[in-house]
């Protein structure tokens, strides 16, 4: 013990010093959610990211991420089709379907910087992919 961890100690013992933290400081872990990515030859991948991650962030940790152009969502290269989990998903913002409609893409896709899974699992088929 240093010096200053006995002058602490003794301040505790004659009730002088701080109490003795005894929470964890450390924020509560999130959720864990599942991210399926479907590519055009129907192969999947999967990852686990935290609730409220956006696929985009999850994909990032994936052999073949989602692409993406701006990160802000205005460019809609990283437009995604939800297969299953419709229900674990953030809905859809206007900003995503005026993006969409801007690029001429369906308004029932989304996008993947965007939309956040909040739970479960998500199966989503992907148009294009970082190449790396
Ligand atoms: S990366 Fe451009 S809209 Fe998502």
């Amino acid at each position: 013990m240093t010096p200053f961890g006995i002058r602490k100690f003794i301040k505790r013992l004659l009730g002088l010093g701080p109490a003795e933290r005894t929470e964890d400081a450390r924020p509560p872990a999130r959720a864990k959610v599942t991210l399926i990515l479907v590519d055009e030859k129907g192969e999947e991948q999967t990852y686990q990211g935290g609730a409220g991650d956006t696929p985009l962030f999850i994909s990032g940790n994936m052999a073949k991420p989602i692409g993406s152009g701006c990160n802000d969502s205005s460019c809609a290269t990283c437009r995604v089709e939800i297969l299953e989990g419709h229900e674990n998903v953030s809905p859809q913002g206007s900003g995503e379907k005026e993006t969409l409609a801007a690029n001429a893409y369906d308004e029932n896709l989304r996008l993947a910087c965007r939309m956040e899974i909040l739970q479960g699992s998500v199966k989503l088929r992907a148009y294009e992919f970082l190449e790396i």
